[in-house]
């Protein structure tokens, strides 16, 4: 039985040294002794986009790309969207282990008694211009929460932590409701305690003139489940967002903030959007080929298509997929649904894709459902934040609680002009 260690033999000097392997990892820092002289910086790792890097321990999500298993501390992907509402997961998320029905009760009672923003940041969002995009709205407003709650700063006093992840839990969906009324010119619609966190959602979307607004049941549970489906992917684009932020102990609210912007670009959170804009754009199954060319010639990407760690088909596009069909009984068939599937078809028939391991993700299918539940397509990332905001809370405070966790600073290689000095204007 061989040693738990890595030899690396430094050709430069020929000196040899011992690293020890722990979990599939060598420590980075490990590298530093190897120098060429006592003055020697030392070897560092280069790894622009983190892509070989792990940059924690986490006890929350677990993925398997190759295989395409995502699970929620240690529970399939699978079991949690079919079993679970979306507090429950959300719960289990956040502290570890299913609430039992006490917990549970108290849980859902704590959310659903924080949902009501302060009127001020109600004004405050009406200072956005008419025609704002929802996720700047978004992005701002829950900024801006931090300057409500100064006590948020106190990141190592447990009861504030808990009071911020609650109440941020509680608010983001009436923020995301509030922005798009906001941009509709609409009356704003406020919280209703007897419905549950994703109905009242769709209650401050969507109520109009009615005393009470009922949710429709099938898409009260499709939106559950989509939520679910988002709440946490471990290490992403935000949620490394999240940590770094927070790794510099600034308060939830602007970290969730800093995360929540990380999300809306069109290569994260953004791509959902994007895949609605390109299926209208490609129009009609008849159009897919010669879009499949100029995706393959490298002129266009399929957006909603290949994952960083998923090489195999995103499980969560998989469960969207299936229950997609459940939706358009209740909302009557998008049209555009014929066309991503053709599309899926065709792409993961093709050499370009196959060759590449790209697979749909899951933004793929969450834009077409979206869109028939009556959700405008710039809304879309804003629905994909609600509930990773639980991820990155979580991520959040397991971080606060790690001892190894410092601020993240990475390294860089100055490439750089060498020390020169200063011309005056007239001489350049
Ligand atoms: N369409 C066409 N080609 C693609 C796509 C795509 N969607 N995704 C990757 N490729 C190609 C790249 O051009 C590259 O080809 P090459 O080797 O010939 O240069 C190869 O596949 C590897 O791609 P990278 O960009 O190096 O992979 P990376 O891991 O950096 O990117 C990403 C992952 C950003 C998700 C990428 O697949 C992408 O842009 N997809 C479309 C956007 C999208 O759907 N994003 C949502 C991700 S899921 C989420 O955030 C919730």
């Amino acid at each position: 039985m061989g040693k738990d260690t890595l030899t690396i033999i430094d050709n430069r000097t020929g000196k040899s040294y011992e690293a020890p392997i722990t979990d599939g990892t060598i420590r980075a820092m490990d590298l530093r002794q190897i120098k060429v002289n006592p003055d020697d910086f030392g070897i560092m790792s280069y790894d622009p986009g983190f892509k070989n890097t792990a940059s924690t321990r986490s006890k929350i999500t677990f993925i398997d790309g190759e295989k395409g298993i995502l699970r929620y501390r240690g529970y399939p992907i699978e079991e949690i969207a079919e079993n679970a509402t979306y507090l429950e997961a959300a719960y289990l998320v956040m502290y570890g282990e299913l609430p039992t029905r006490e917990q549970y009760e108290q849980w859902v009672y704590d959310i659903t008694h924080h949902t009501l923003v302060h009127e001020n940041l109600r004004t405050f969002l009406d200072g956005f211009r008419y025609d704002a995009h929802p996720m700047g709205i978004f992005i701002s407003s829950v900024a801006a929460m931090s300057t409500f709650y100064p006590e948020a700063k106190n990141i190592f006093d447990q009861e504030s932590v808990e009071l911020q992840t609650k109440r941020l839990i509680a608010k983001v969906p009436t923020i995301a409701a509030f922005a798009y009324r906001h941009s509709q010119g609409l009356r704003y619609s406020y919280p209703d305690n007897d419905l549950s966190y994703v109905g009242n959602f769709l209650n401050m979307m969507f109520k109009m003139t009615e005393l009470k607004y009922k949710p429709n049941p099938v898409i009260e549970r499709a939106l559950e489940i989509l939520w679910i489906l988002h709440i946490d992917h471990e290490q992403n684009c935000s949620t490394t967002t999240m940590r770094a932020i927070g790794s510099a102990h600034a308060d939830p609210y602007v970290a969730v903030a800093g995360a929540a912007a990380a999300l809306s670009g069109p290569l994260h959170g953004g791509a959902n959007e994007r895949v609605l804009r390109m299926l209208k754009r490609i129009g009609s199954v008849e159009n897919i080929p010669d879009y499949l060319k100029l995706v393959e010639s490298g002129q266009e990407r399929l957006m909603g298509f290949g994952h960083r760690v998923y090489k195999n088909y995103d499980p969560r596009a998989r469960i969207i997929k299936n229950f997609a069909h459940e939706v358009f009984k209740v909302t009557g068939k998008n049209p555009l649904l014929d066309i991503a599937i053709e599309l899926e078809q065709r792409a993961l028939n093709e050499e370009y894709f196959i060759k590449r391991k790209l697979y749909p993700n899951v933004d793929f299918y969450s834009g077409i459902i979206y869109q028939a539940i009556g959700i405008p397509t710039s809304m879309f990332t804003v629905m994909f934040a609600i509930p990773r905001t639980v991820g990155w809370l979580a991520q959040w405070r397991e971080m606060l609680q790690d001892p190894e966790q410092k601020i993240a600073r990475p390294r860089q290689i100055y490439d750089g002009y060498s020390e020169r000095h200063f011309v005056p204007m007239d001489q350049r």
